[in-house]
């Protein structure tokens, strides 16, 4: 049975993937990787199985990937980029197979967020340089490690109805702020195809709402 480890679990952007896992590929098996399980829904604490650990513990990873196939990874704050050198060192020290990588990063890391003179969503770079330089350090490590993945770098997750299209680039691109709101499920679906049908495999991506150009 296909394993997709969940790293972040108690996220709302990884609930949604989720559930739209649990509706569209009942067939896959989730294992989730939260520091405060608690916080999980209780239908999921009783189906799944959990590990707990936070996103700094080498040895937590190490055992959460026995059995795992895919990793979503959607562990939030400043200090993703150390953790994400752990996870790829797990993976690589414990030969686990992983097939692909999603990881969920940041939009505005490259200055795409355009809106009027705030620049808006691309002031993490100047609010938060060492986290913005990890962000597109991240694109290396992964290349650098052989590994199957995509990057993520959505601007603003939110419930609504679904898009119909969720535009990307694999470098950069200028978006406009009406193009910023991205919804849930749209976004989960785009994670889903990339971990399963190989949608833009090996590539850092923006994604947009799809509002025309
Ligand atoms: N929401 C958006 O509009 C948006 C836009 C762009 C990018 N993103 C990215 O998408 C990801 C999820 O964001 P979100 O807004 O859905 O949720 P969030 O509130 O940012 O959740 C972050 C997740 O990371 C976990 N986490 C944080 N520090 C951790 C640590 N040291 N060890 C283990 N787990 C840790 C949290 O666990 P706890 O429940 O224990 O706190 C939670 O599951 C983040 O990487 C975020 O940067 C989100």
């Amino acid at each position: 049975m296909t394993t997709v480890l969940v790293l972040g679990a108690t996220s709302p952007t990884a609930q949604a993937f989720i559930r739209l896992l649990q509706t569209e590929y009942p067939d896959v098996n989730l294992k989730l990787f939260a520091r405060n399980p608690s916080r999980l829904p209780e239908d999921q604490r009783e189906k799944y199985s959990i590990s707990v650990g936070d996103g700094d513990d080498y040895d937590a990873y190490v055992t959460a990937l026995d059995g795992v196939d895919y990793i979503y990874n959607s562990i939030g704050g400043v200090k993703t980029g150390p953790y994400t050198q752990k996870l790829i060192r797990a993976i690589k020290d414990t030969n686990t197979p992983i097939k692909k990588v999603v990881d969920i990063s940041a939009g505005g890391i490259y200055g795409e967020y355009q809106s009027g003179a705030s620049l808006y969503l691309s002031a993490v770079r100047f609010m938060y340089p060492k986290y913005t330089k990890n962000q597109l350090s991240k694109l290396d490590w992964y290349r650098e490690s052989g590994l199957n993945f995509t990057i993520f770098r959505p601007g603003l997750i939110k419930d609504g109805p679904e898009t119909q299209i969720i535009t990307h680039t694999p470098e950069y691109r200028k978006i406009d702020k009406n193009e910023f709101d991205i919804n849930r499920t749209t976004f989960a679906r785009a994670a889903a195809n990339a971990m399963f049908n190989g949608d833009y495999n090996n590539q850092s991506v923006s994604v947009s709402n799809g509002a025309p150009l």
